[in-house]
């Protein structure tokens, strides 16, 4: 029973996101899932172009991304999704476009503080944010709402992205979204 299903990262720019999605792939290897990995800074430099970080353009930025992401778990893949997602209106419409197509939808609030994201700073943003070279930043000008009931958080008390990525994998397993490491296709999955 594993007809696709969407994995939502979201947290804050520099919360390690695209990262942690990244190590889950690379677990998933062995096992027959047929994973895509939607990372929101890839889109932004063609499907989504034409967009900016205005609130409606971060409404469409991430209407789009769900959109593309119900169309690859439909056609069966374990499509891992990341992108900011900053407003929670938008992540709940992303949701109800995948329950009403009775396609899994699992939000993962990738948790890390502002303050660590900001001391990271891998892309410079955080530092030109506050000093008022770039407008709407999330969590500095711009407001990130956290998610109220993701099915997984993943607290940064120092972990590893593969530790994080695991927990999410547990997850999978444990809703039955994720095929076991020994299946063989066209064997019975084993209990
Ligand atoms: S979202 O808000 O629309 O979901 P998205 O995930 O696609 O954002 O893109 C976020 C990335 O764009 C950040 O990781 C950062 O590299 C870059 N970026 C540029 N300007 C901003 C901004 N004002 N706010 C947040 N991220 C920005």
């Amino acid at each position: 029973m594993n007809d696709g299903a969407t994995v939502w990262f979201t947290g804050l720019s520099g919360a390690g996101k695209s990262t942690v999605a990244h190590a889950l792939a690379a677990q998933l290897a062995g096992r027959a899932e047929r994973v895509f990995l939607l990372d929101g800074d890839d889109l932004r430099e063609g499907l989504n172009a034409d967009l900016g970080f205005a609130a409606e353009d971060r409404t469409e930025n991430v209407r789009r991304v769900a959109e593309v992401a119900l169309l690859f778990s439909r056609a069966s893949h374990l499509t891992l999704v990341s992108v900011i997602s900053p407003y929670a209106a938008g992540r709940r419409h992303a949701r109800a476009r995948h329950e009403s197509a009775g396609i899994a939808f699992v939000e993962v609030h990738v948790a890390t503080p502002i303050e660590v994201c900001e001391a990271r700073d891998p892309k410079g943003l955080y530092r030109r944010a506050r000093a008022g070279e770039i407008q709407r930043f999330t969590g500095i000008t711009d407001p990130y709402e956290a998610p109220e009931a993701p099915e997984v958080v993943l607290a940064t008390d120092g972990r590893s992205p593969a530790r994080s990525a695991e927990e999410v994998l547990a997850y999978l397993d444990r809703a039955g979204l994720a095929r076991p490491r020994t299946h063989v296709p066209g064997a019975p999955a084993p209990k």
